[in-house]
């Protein structure tokens, strides 16, 4: 599949049949690391691979669950002069196309949301919004174009780091659980495991490798267009993080404008902004409306989901995956 396009070898998996609960019946796996998408990720990879960078985007991305969202809203908020006004009318969605978000929605997908808003036209076009190619829509923003991705580096254009990129990383343990509970709440993912099944596909989980996709970008933290933060670093000391981003973009706000941003961001407050909170999938019928996007907000709360036997996994897979790097994380120290 490897052509002049598209550096990777581009593979189906089989999932084993002793793995009953999944939640994607199709999916690849991408280049030596074996990154795993939905199949219609063949589609978008190379357009993505290949697509235009400006040195005035901003790249917010992660691996799923650890605090993109909130990064973004964050991040968005330092480079455009504490606009409150403009990010409460335009939600964060739309501020920043997910890249490869369209790869979840196939044709029989779209039809079936489709059918269900039948006869409402705004959420039509909220449908056909959330299915077109995020990097058209990236081509059509002006600059400061802002994009997020859950995309290892080694698979956004080689030039990204020309852009400005923010990586946010988080305890796996807690990114797996709340990744369970996102797929959990949508309607039309095909799993309806308990959190120990989830536990034992994470490796067939969009974006995983984990490991892989958090390490690429630590390998390239001190590089001066690329800032690595921790979520529980934030959690902990949000103001210092607010300050390094404000260094890292080069904009110098007073004390109590920090203040002020820190109060926007506090969980309950995020909670509670619609724009932020991910209200239009439930309004178009992808999320089930008792759950939340905006879920928790604790580090460590995996405690309550693992028993001894997956405690004793995840700390020979923590160990094993950190033994030849020194990325390590604020919460096992
Ligand atoms: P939980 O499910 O553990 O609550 P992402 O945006 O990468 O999908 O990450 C979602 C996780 O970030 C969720 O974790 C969510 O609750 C948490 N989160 C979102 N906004 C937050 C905030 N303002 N403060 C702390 N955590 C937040």
């Amino acid at each position: 599949m490897a052509n002049n396009n598209y550096p990777y070898e581009i593979k189906d998996v089989d999932i084993p049949d002793t793995i009953v609960a999944r939640n994607h019946d199709e999916i690849v796996s991408i280049g030596p690391k074996g990154y795993i998408f939905p199949r219609k990720f063949r589609e978008m990879a190379a357009e993505i691979y290949n697509m235009e960078v400006k040195p005035t985007d901003v790249y917010v991305f992660s691996y799923p669950r650890s605090g993109t969202t909130w990064t973004q809203e964050l991040v968005w908020l330092v480079v455009n002069d504490l606009d409150y006004e403009t990010a409460s009318k335009i939600p964060l969605t739309d501020r920043y196309p997910f890249l490869e978000g369209p790869m979840f929605i196939n044709d029989s997908t779209k039809q079936k949301l489709l059918d269900g808003n039948k006869g409402n036209e705004s959420n039509a076009k909220d449908i056909q919004n959330v299915v077109k190619s995020a990097v058209e829509l990236v081509n059509e923003m002006p600059s400061p174009r802002f994009i997020k991705t859950h995309l290892p580096l080694s698979l956004l254009p080689p030039k990204a780091l020309e852009a400005k990129m923010v990586y946010v990383a988080r305890d796996p343990r807690d990114a797996i659980v709340s990744f369970y509970h996102l797929i959990d709440s949508m309607k039309l993912a095909n799993f309806n495991g308990d959190f120990k099944q989830f536990w034992t596909i994470k490796n067939y989980q969009s974006w995983s490798p984990y490991f892989d996709n958090v390490k690429e970008a630590w390998e390239m933290r001190n590089h001066p267009n690329l800032l690595f933060l921790f979520y529980e670093d934030m959690k902990k000391d949000l103001k210092s993080s607010v300050r390094r981003v404000c260094d890292f973009f080069g904009k110098k706000y007073s004390d109590d404008q920090i203040a002020k941003l820190c109060d926007h961001l506090t969980f309950d407050n995020f909670k509670n902004n619609p724009s932020v909170n991910f209200d239009l999938m439930k309004k178009i019928g992808l999320m089930h409306t008792d759950k939340e996007f905006v879920r928790k907000g604790k580090t460590g709360g995996w405690r309550e989901y693992f028993d001894e036997e997956m405690t004793a996994e995840a700390d020979k897979w923590i160990e094993e995956n950190l033994r030849d790097t020194d990325l390590r994380f604020p919460s096992m120290q």
